[in-house]
């Protein structure tokens, strides 16, 4: 359960990652100054277009350079393991995981800037997650949520604690802030510079919580299965196609679709199938380049394997599929 995103490193971030790392002193450019990052006085560059490959050419704060295929992901859990200190799931709604920033090509790095480093659990343990990374050190201090109330944000907090819900056995808050030290210090929009000389401790880290809700908050994943008729169920299973075809529908671009559980042939259901694809839906994964700044929240909906990823680790075979209904008293 400790590692929140079930994907492997490939090499070639991982290199990315330690070339990366030795320099990120503050953000990920060095020299970048905290002045003149008005991004309204510029036209919005789509990320991952030929105008946004040169961070040189283009106002890093402004344009999306460094991570700009952008994934809001999320979750479907059926309970918390917490439900006794109140952290509960939300009624018909999947959950925020993270707004992640890969690579245009569809790698990706993490743990970009380590004097932003607020995740107790840093998963993995280095920058590029084999011994000879830089190692990411556990944050010791309170949980990344509490720097919102000095800032004035306590109902995003509380919008948060409805909706951005960790994965069993992890606290909102703990998860948040791996959300944020190990995903968006890979944002070049999110670096301190952007936030000019009067710069408040911990503002981009609220801003980057708004705008990961915002892209959840149009991503109404539970309400596009219900309108077909797909809703959790303990009693019946469901098919790939039943999940892709109203997310696709929905989204205007084919999401990824993520399962844990059991590998189908490794089930009662899958005995002598070859299908070794996952059988419990648990995730599902929108992507976008983004125009100007990710915080103006302006995506263009692109498909999942835009960069020739595939689409889903779920079983294929029909009728594989188990989207299971919320534990009784996990769901408010
Ligand atoms: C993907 O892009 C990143 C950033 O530009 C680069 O460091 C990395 O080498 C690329 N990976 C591949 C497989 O091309
Ligand atoms: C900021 O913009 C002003 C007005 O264009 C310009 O005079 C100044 O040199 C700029 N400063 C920096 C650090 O870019
Ligand atoms: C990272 O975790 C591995 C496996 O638990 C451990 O062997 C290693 O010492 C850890 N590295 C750091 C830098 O904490
Ligand atoms: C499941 O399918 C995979 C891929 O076809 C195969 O390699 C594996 O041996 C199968 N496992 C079982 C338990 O049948
Ligand atoms: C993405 O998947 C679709 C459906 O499987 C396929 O038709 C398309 O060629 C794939 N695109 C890429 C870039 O691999
Ligand atoms: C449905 O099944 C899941 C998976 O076994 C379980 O966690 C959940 O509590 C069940 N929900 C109900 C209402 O029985």
């Amino acid at each position: 359960m400790a590692n929140t995103r079930c994907r492997r490193i490939t090499a070639a971030a991982a290199l990315a990652a330690s070339l990366f790392t030795q320099t990120a002193v503050a953000g990920l450019y060095p020299g970048v100054s905290n002045l003149n990052h008005t991004c309204s006085l510029v036209d919005p560059i789509l990320s991952c277009s030929s105008g946004a490959s040169d961070p040189s050419a283009v106002d890093t704060c402004c344009t999306e350079t460094f991570g700009g295929l952008v994934l809001a992901t999320q979750f479907w859990n059926t309970y918390t393991g917490f439900e006794s200190e109140g952290q509960v799931l939300p009624k018909n709604a999947w959950t925020v995981h993270g707004l992640w920033p890969d690579f245009c090509n569809g790698s990706y790095t993490q743990y970009c800037d380590l004097t932003r480093q607020y995740d107790p659990l840093p998963s993995p343990n280095t920058t590029t997650g084999t011994p000879d990374g830089t190692p990411v050190p556990a944050w010791r201090g309170p949980d990344i949520g509490t720097f919102l109330a000095p800032l004035g944000k306590l109902d995003l907090l509380a919008w948060m604690n409805a909706h951005w819900v960790a994965q069993p056995g992890w606290r909102n808050g703990d998860f948040w802030g791996h959300e944020f030290s190990k995903h968006a210090t890979c944002y070049s929009t999110f670096d301190v510079e952007c936030y000019g000389p009067q710069y408040r401790e911990h503002e981009e880290v609220a801003d980057f919580f708004e705008t990961a809700v915002a892209f959840h908050r149009r991503l109404p994943t539970w309400a596009w299965l219900e309108a077909s008729g797909v809703r959790p169920s303990n009693a019946s299973t469901f098919s790939l196609a039943d999940f892709t075809g109203p997310l696709t529908q929905g989204f205007g671009a084919v999401p990824y679709i993520g399962c844990a559980g059991p590998k189908y042939n490794t089930t009662d259901a899958g005995k002598g199938s070859s299908d070794a694809g996952y059988t419990v839906i648990n995730e599902i994964w929108y992507y976008y380049h983004v125009y100007g700044r990710v915080q103006r929240q302006q995506g263009l909906a692109v498909d999942a394997n835009i960069t020739g990823g595939r689409l889903t680790n779920c079983a294929q075979t029909p009728g594989a599929l188990h989207y299971y209904e919320r534990t009784t008293g996990s769901e408010v």
